[in-house]
């Protein structure tokens, strides 16, 4: 069997190519690579389609990360609460504040953090909340964020570097809490041709911060009021974005066909896999079933030309970088257990019928 590509970033770029090729040429013809006019109008147009006040566009979702957290004033001695069952950013960026990640368990169908378990880990000291949408699912925003209003308005950071383009009872993920974080690395929903993200807030103050804190702190030209970074997105990767914005509606539809047709095909093969709740979207940034013995399934797969991934192997507070935390394995079974048995699958817009039916049939043979 042919190999099938796990996201096909090729068979886009044919459906998009005349407006991509025109954004692009009109970059180079204007010359602002730096700021030009393709950042604002693509906050602009991020901002309306999330329904957010303001969307500031930085150079990842790492930096997204960061900066929200930097505009919110957290450093040393302040606590973040998060997930361990997530990449390693939305810890990482907590730590190189000086700040503490405190790790919440996650809920086993979904993954996502459980906000049953937050309270217990509210200290005088957290100062904020990340949650994580994982795997394209907004995890349960309105449970977290009145979990954080009975604590003293605690700010809710969204990390939705995953779900750009879903939705919870209505609302846009980016906009279901004090501030939103997306990433438009390649392979995600809605990706660049490089490295990319966006901050999503409509609290005028914090996206005055955000804006000064990426570019160095500066409040006017020459006049640095704080702290920053260099994390603005470059405008040639703005144009990108623009030129996918278009069919980005379409490609949400066939995801969530695609999603639909896959947990159709699980269920009958009473295949294990990640659920999504009823009132939420999950743009499906991964497919993910839950299998033993995964090496095994991944080399059968691997055999038959479907290439898999593991989103991710090792919870963050088993990482040797977060040793000092002094978390134990069998601190948080649940994520522990996913981190075994999760395994994702091919998914993109661009999936046929006949290969979705092709990847089933060799996983239940993978996995029986
Ligand atoms: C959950 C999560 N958070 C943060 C990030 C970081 O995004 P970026 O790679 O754009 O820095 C990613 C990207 O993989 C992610 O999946």
């Amino acid at each position: 069997m042919a190999k099938i590509p796990f996201i096909d970033l090729a068979a886009q770029q044919e459906k998009i190519r005349p407006e991509l090729d025109r954004r692009i040429q009109s970059v180079l013809k204007h010359g602002q690579y730096i700021m030009g006019p393709e950042v604002a109008e693509l906050e602009e147009k991020l901002a309306a389609y999330t329904g957010v006040g303001q969307c500031i566009t930085v150079s990842s979702g790492t930096e997204a990360l960061l900066i929200s957290l930097m505009a919110l004033g957290v450093g040393p001695g302040d606590e973040v609460i998060t997930t361990p069952f997530t990449f390693v950013s939305t810890g990482e960026v907590i730590a190189l504040l000086g700040a503490t990640p405190v790790f919440v368990d996650i809920e086993p169908d979904t993954c996502n953090m459980d906000a049953a378990r937050i309270e217990a880990k509210i200290t005088s000291c957290t100062r904020a909340i990340i949650p994580v949408s994982l795997y394209g699912q907004p995890a349960d925003m309105d449970e977290i964020n009145a979990v954080a209003a009975r604590h003293g308005n605690i700010p809710v950071i969204e990390d939705a570097a995953q779900s750009f383009g879903a939705s919870y009872k209505g609302g846009k993920s980016c906009n279901l809490s004090t501030i939103g974080c997306t990433s438009f690395f390649p392979s995600k929903p809605l990706g660049c041709y490089g490295d990319g993200g966006a901050i999503f807030t409509s609290d005028p103050t914090l996206a005055q911060a955000c804006r000064e804190i990426r570019v160095h702190g500066q409040s006017k030209r020459y006049v640095h009021t704080r702290i920053g970074v260099g994390g603005r997105m470059d405008t040639l990767q703005c144009a990108i974005v623009l030129a996918k914005l278009h069919q980005f509606d379409w490609e949400i539809a066939r995801r969530l066909e695609i999603g639909a047709t896959y947990n159709r095909l699980m269920d009958e093969h009473r295949i294990e896999r990640v659920r999504q709740r009823n009132d939420r979207t999950s743009v499906f940034a991964q497919y993910t079933v839950l299998v033993e013995r995964r090496d095994e399934a991944q080399e059968r797969l691997n055999m038959a030309g479907i290439p898999t991934a593991v989103h991710y192997p090792v919870p963050l507070h088993l990482q040797p970088v977060f040793e000092p935390l002094g978390l134990k394995a069998g601190s948080f079974p649940v994520a522990e257990a996913a981190a075994r048995r999760v395994m994702s699958l091919p998914m993109h817009p661009y999936l046929t019928a006949a290969t979705l039916e092709q990847i089933v049939t060799v996983v239940r043979e993978a996995v029986a």
